[in-house]
């Protein structure tokens, strides 16, 4: 595990090992990010102590096709964290936000890169420990977990149920049936899988239509009101109306 004080973002740090060989499993956390980085091109709010910024290297023995559910494990892993140390029963958003009280929680951020010994992947996970993380314009759709639980927050706790679930469900994904399974248990986790009316907003176009699970590579399945089922793959989703049952 490297531990920094300060960076520009633990998911840069992280690839930059990658490349110069870091192993499968190397982690980085950071206190502070200077340019932490979001899904889509956008920043990563990250200031000090108030949040939990961390990255992971893996190189995993998976066709390239199966490697868009790797976040998707990842939020599992954060879902099933989240519930062991603060006993927080969490919601997944499309495709890996992590949601109390249908406010954002936790974000991830998955990349892929080019190393000597073949291709890696850098998991990076932020979540919002303090209120301090949720500030001006987030404080709308951003939760932090001080605020979800209402006691001190400590990051360690949270790290130590992070690292025990990443094993097992990076583990099951790469067994037979692995990424079924992952699929599966991402569906039983998240209450927009199926029949969720949503706003799909790609680059300059936006549809809307109900969610009918996920494709074999981890693409959210949205019928449109013709009926066509149209493949995501990029993109935020919004929910048109709160969920029926609150998990
Ligand atoms: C998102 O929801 O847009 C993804 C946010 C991911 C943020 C984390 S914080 C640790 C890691 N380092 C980064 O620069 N980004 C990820």
């Amino acid at each position: 595990m490297l531990r920094f004080d300060k960076i520009d973002s633990t998911n840069l740090e992280a690839m930059r090992q990658a490349r110069v060989g870091a192993p499968e499993g190397l982690c980085v956390m950071a206190r502070e990010q200077t340019a932490g980085r979001g899904r889509l091109d956008r920043a990563w709010h990250s200031p000090k102590d108030a949040g939990f910024y961390f990255s992971i290297v893996l190189r995993p023995e998976l066709p390239m096709n199966l490697w868009p559910l790797l976040p998707l494990m990842a939020a599992l892993s954060v879902s099933d964290a989240l519930m062991k140390s603060y006993g927080l029963c969490v919601d997944i958003k499309w495709p890996n936000d992590i949601l109390a009280n249908e406010r954002k929680l936790c974000g991830i951020l998955a990349e892929t890169i080019e190393t000597a010994s073949g291709p890696a992947a850098v998991v990076g996970i932020g979540i919002n420990l303090m209120k301090e993380a949720v500030t001006g314009e987030l404080r709308s759709a951003a939760t932090s977990l001080e605020e979800m639980r209402s006691q001190e927050i400590d990051g360690e706790i949270v790290l130590a149920e992070l690292l025990k679930a990443i094993a097992e469900r990076y583990q099951v994904l790469q067994n037979e049936g692995g990424a079924e399974h992952t699929i599966r248990e991402w569906c039983a986790n998240s209450s927009y899988a199926f029949d969720r009316q949503v706003r799909v907003t790609l680059h300059d176009d936006s549809f809307v239509g109900v969610t009918r699970g996920l494709g074999n590579d981890g693409a959210l399945r949205v019928e449109l009101s013709e009926g066509k089922i149209k493949q995501v793959r990029a993109g935020d989703v919004t929910a048109l109306r709160p969920a029926t049952s609150t998990k």
